[in-house]
């Protein structure tokens, strides 16, 4: 059976850049947009047009410049917004309005200080009046993560008779287990009345370190958009890393679902995003940090040298990365010195190996990392003592 496709909204240039000090010029946002548009991603999420100026700007060019994705703009369920991002948008192939409004107890009472039925009434509003400007309309449930599930069905039926394309069911504040988002999903799906018109999308945030895990429980139990960033940047902790999630799929094909993110681009992807903002990659980061596809412990490098399967579930060349690194350590064994000898031009024997080794630890105990120089230093002042 063929797999089901997730689409794959990238909200990099919107909750993105919503991180502290990351801002990005029109120039960048839109080089950004043209490279995410070939990385494959099916909706680029350009910005908030009517939050400045600058914003709107942004927006209208990647609206005029993107041949492939979906260009999307954010806007709260006031009529305002919407009508300045529909002019932000009016030059997309693929226009999308994302409006929406905030569900939980807490949004309501102290955000909005409005009633339930208010909110649906501002929900339903918001969607019918988008429509009139565009066809695909998502409507957001601002902190569905703690929103009941019987009001948040609710307002997701009314929209839908509104002409809501795609619901999203953000967990704003990052509160949810993955069992709970999943079986709210499902819940969704088993409950709002015409749900077969629109998709249900998820959108996570990271503040437990579960943005990953809850947009994947979320796509099991039915979900078939997720939001994302590249590098999982946005809000505080962030948001669910598009890279992740791309590569979970991918490495489960059981699920028997992909998506059309070419991951060959992933390292690329993550590197520009990362220079753009001045936002470095944590080295342990899943899939585009530093130390992703590197080893350092004698144990597994000895194995990742005799067959990289060993200790790698993903080859790097799949994610763009050239190869995977062995890194020289006080805890590398004797096949890890003689493997990067070797990539430094000297095939040692074994007793060459013992002696370069005895040294090379020496140096290991008072270095954090011994680098090729340092390999090849030891060797040459080995050779003396060797007599090669
Ligand atoms: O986290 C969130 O709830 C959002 C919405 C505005 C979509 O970013
Ligand atoms: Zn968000």
């Amino acid at each position: 059976m063929e797999n089901q496709k997730v689409q794959i909204f990238d909200t990099t240039l919107r909750d993105g850049e919503q991180v502290p000090g990351c801002k990005l010029n029109k120039e960048q946002k839109l080089k950004i947009a043209r490279r995410l548009d070939e990385l494959g991603v099916d909706v680029i999420e350009a910005g908030f047009p009517v939050s400045s100026p600058g914003d709107f700007e942004a927006v209208e060019a990647i609206a005029k410049n993107v041949n492939n994705a979906t260009v999307c703009g954010l806007t709260r369920a006031v009529k305002n917004d919407i009508e300045v991002a529909a002019k932000a948008l009016r030059k997309a192939k693929k226009p999308r309005i994302h409006t929406g409004i905030g569900t939980s107890d807490s949004h309501i009472k102290y955000k909005f200080n409005a009633s339930k039925d208010e909110i649906i009434e501002r929900a339903v509003n918001a969607v019918a009046y988008a429509k009139t400007f565009v066809d695909d309309v998502e409507f957001y449930a601002e902190d569905a993560g703690r929103t009941d599930n019987e009001f948040l069905a609710q307002v997701c039926t009314e929209v839908i008779k509104a002409g809501a394309t795609v619901l999203n069911i953000p967990d704003t504040t990052g509160y949810c287990l993955p069992e709970e988002y999943g079986a709210k999903i499902k819940y969704l799906t088993e409950n709002v009345i015409g749900i077969e018109k629109a998709i249900l999308s998820c959108h996570c945030h990271n503040d437990l370190g579960l943005a990953t895990a809850n947009s994947i429980a979320g796509v099991i139990n039915g979900a078939r958009q997720i939001e994302c960033t590249i590098n999982g940047i946005g809000e505080r902790a962030g948001n669910t890393s598009l890279e992740e999630v791309v590569m979970i799929l991918r490495q489960h094909p059981t699920l028997g679902l992909d998506t059309n993110v070419n991951a060959k681009l992933l390292n690329e992807m993550s590197r520009m995003v990362s220079e753009s903002m001045g936002m470095l990659v944590q080295p342990n980061k899943a899939i585009v940090g530093a130390n992703a596809f590197a080893h350092s412990s004698g144990i597994h490098q000895d194995g990742v040298i005799k067959n990289r399967e060993t200790y790698e579930i993903i080859d790097p060349a799949d994610v763009g990365v050239n190869e995977s690194s062995i890194i020289l350590t006080a805890r590398s064994g004797r096949a890890a010195l003689a493997y990067r000898a070797k990539k430094i031009g000297y095939e040692l024997t074994k007793l060459q190996l013992d002696v370069v080794y005895q040294e090379f630890l020496r140096l290991a105990d008072r270095k954090k990392e011994v680098i090729d120089d340092d390999v090849h230093r030891i060797i040459e002042v080995s050779k003396i003592g060797i007599l090669v």
